[in-house]
This record gives structure tokens, sequence and C-alpha cells, in this order.
């Protein structure tokens, strides 16, 4: 039998095998940005996998760039973080909330008017963003001011205290695919001259500070952090491989000593870059190699059996179908997910992907 099936400590969190179901935005969440018994629904219904993570969860309003995304900064929003919880919970899973502070990626008609931050005022160039207008680009940002700094990594802390209130696991801290977090990484997109800009250990400043405010909050072992060393999207390019070996080099070996639960990076798991990484956080990896074809129960095989990490995220199978781990366990056929719904709607491509169960049973 596959490794994948094995299972695995990470963190706090004993996974009977190594799926874990990627972090995926679907943008369906009610009013003020709270979860709702629908989403509740939805999660339970994939608590097979070995550990969730969820869609990214603003932890202020300014962090919020798309529609329909959820918070953690209300106490509504915790109550309805609080239904995620207990259904994914009830169906024996675990579940952490993915915090997403969007930065410069977004648009101030999603967030009541808000004028975006960032590292420095570059807009990203030719993102575009989903309003109820239609697709308008990805405004300007506001500079960040330097004494504002420690506020902003004071609110990713409140984020995770919620989270734990509303009885999930712990929070995965998303520094990835270009949003705010990224936006201090990658030199294209800032070109600070204070402590947080210019050098690869200043670029990498406010992510080591919010991952040791995180850690200090709710304990290092329910805090994951996800990465994705010169993915290039959303404009926040890494062009020069040795500024990002040396960026990512100084980021990680400063997370090494907090014991965080895991490091999470989207990217190729046999590059020498990421394993490089590895080494030097010297935890629990979770790897996930990005958007060129859906993970494959083949492709998690080969990346756990090959010890190029602990485990794996998969993405859009998850999203198609619901006892995804029971369907590899029995080598059953899978659902086909329906990009037209991935993001906004209702049911509809939701949490009406039959299981294994329910196909039968009809
Ligand atoms: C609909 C959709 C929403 C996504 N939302 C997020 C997100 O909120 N946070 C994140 O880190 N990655 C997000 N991703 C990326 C996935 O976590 C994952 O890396 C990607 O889907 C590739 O994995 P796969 O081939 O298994 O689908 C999203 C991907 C999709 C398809």
């Amino acid at each position: 039998m596959s490794l994948a099936f094995t299972p695995v400590t990470i963190g706090e969190w004993q996974l009977p095998q190594r799926f874990v179901m990627a972090p995926l935005t679907r943008s369906r969440v009610g009013a003020g940005g709270a979860p709702t018994a629908l989403n509740a629904t939805y999660y339970g219904q994939r608590a097979s996998a070995g550990l969730i993570i969820s869609e990214g969860v603003q932890p202020s309003a300014v962090g919020q760039g798309y529609l329909w995304t959820p918070g953690l900064h209300t106490p509504e929003q915790v109550a309805g973080w609080r239904l995620i919880a207990d259904a994914v919970h009830a169906g024996g899973g675990r579940i952490v909330a993915q915090l997403m502070h969007v930065g410069r990626v977004g648009h101030a008609d999603n967030r009541g008017g808000l004028e975006g931050v960032a590292p420095s005022a570059i807009a990203a160039r030719g993102v575009e963003i989903v309003t109820a207008a239609g697709k308008q680009s990805a405004g300007m940002p506001r500079a960040l001011e330097s004494d504002e700094i420690p506020s902003l990594v004071g609110e990713f802390a409140r984020a995770a205290e919620n989270a734990v209130a509303a009885g999930l696991d712990g929070v995965e801290l998303h520094a990835a695919n270009g949003y705010l977090l990224h936006q201090f990484l990658a030199p294209s997109s800032n070109q600070r001259t204070d402590a947080y800009g210019g050098s690869p250990a200043a670029r990498a400043r406010f992510v080591i500070e919010v991952a040791s405010a995180v850690a200090s909050a709710i304990g290092a072992q329910r805090v994951g952090i996800r990465i994705s060393p010169a993915h290039n999207v959303h404009d926040a390019l890494e062009l020069d491989p040795a500024d990002t070996a040396a960026t990512y080099a100084v980021l990680v070996d400063a997370l090494a000593p907090l014991g965080l639960a895991y490091l999470s990076i989207l990217g190729d798991p046999a590059s020498g870059l990421v394993q490089d990484l590895r080494r030097r956080f010297g935890g629990s990896l979770i790897v996930n190699s990005g958007f060129r074809s859906r993970t494959s129960l083949d492709d998690v095989t080969a990346i756990l059996e090959r010890g190029l990490g602990d485990a794996v995220a998969v993405g859009r199978e998850f999203i198609a179908n619901p006892d995804l781990v029971e369907r590899w366990r029995l080598g059953a056929e899978l659902n086909e997910p329906d990009p037209t719904t991935f993001y906004g709607g209702g049911a509809e491509g939701y949490i009406d992907y039959p299981s294994l169960e329910s196909a039968t049973s009809r």
C-alpha cells in the first residue's frame, strides 16, 4: 500500500494518513465574512482528509481582497467558524485556518472601500479582481508606515487566537502566491528603505515577526506556514535565483527555532531549493507542486516514497471528491472538478459532489 496511507504526526495533530486538503478559496461565506451552515457542511464532508487547511481567511477588514471570503476578526465570524470546527471534529477530522492578508492583491470594492496596504506603493501589474461591478484591476496600494507594522503583526496574532476560540485546531500563515507576506519577501513588491526592505534579511523580517507573534499567541505546534519561492504569481516576482535562495534561507533559518508545526512549500518538491529549505527547517514538510496538473495519487505516492515530504497538499481533487481518501484507498473512480463553480455561488459545485456512499445508494 502507498506510504500515503500511513499515519504521521504533524505539530499537535495525529494524521491518520498523509493527504492534506490544500487551502482553497471558494467565495461562499455569508454576510460580514461569517461562515454559515453551508460552509460547515462543505468542510464536514471532507473531514476524512488527514488535515484540512481552510480557504484563505482575512485577519482584518483591510486584508480582504476577494468577494465572499471569510474573516476571523469579528464575533460573528468566530461563531461561524465554530460551526465549521464542530462539523469537521464530528467527522473525526482536524482543520486549521489559513490566515491570508491579500495586501495589494484585491479590490477596494470587495472590502467596503478600504484602501489596500502593501510594503510599497506599487500596483500588481496585470492582476484583475472579480468585483460586483465585474473584473477590475487591482488598485494602487498605500505603503505601510513603519510604525503601523506592530499593530498589523498583532492582527495576525489576534486572528489566530480567534481561530482557537472558534475551536479550530490552529492556523497556517499564507506567505505564498503574492499576498501580503509574500509581497514583503519579493523584491519586485518590496522596495522599502526601512528595516523591512532591502536585503534578504530585511525583506524576511515582517514574515518572521508575524510567525513569532502567532506562535507566541497560540503555541508554535498549532502554527504552519506556506511559502512559494519564485512562484512569480500576482506580480510578486523573485527572478534572481541567488536572491531567492538567500531570502528563503534567512526566513526558514529564523522560523526553525520557533518549532512550528510545519512548513508547506508550493513548488517542485524534488528541487534543490525545496529540499535545502526542508533541511534548514528541520520539522515536518507539506508539499504541493502547483497548478500544472491536478495532484494524483501517483504524485502523492512518488513524493512520499522518494522521501521528499511528510505529507502532500491536494487541492482540486478535494473540491470534487469529499471522500477522496476513501476513493484513492479503493482505487475508485473520481468525480471531475468543475472550474466554473470554483468561486462564488451556493450549494452547486460545492456540497453536491457525490461521495461513493451516496452514489451507490441512489
Ligand atoms: C479554487 C482554488 C482556490 C485556491 N485558493 C487558495 C487559497 O486560498 N490559498 C492558497 O494558499 N492556495 C490556494 N489555491 C492553491 C491550492 O492550494 C493548490 O496549491 C493548487 O490547487 C494546486 O494543487 P492541486 O493540483 O492539487 O489542485 C487555490 C486553488 C484553487 C484551484
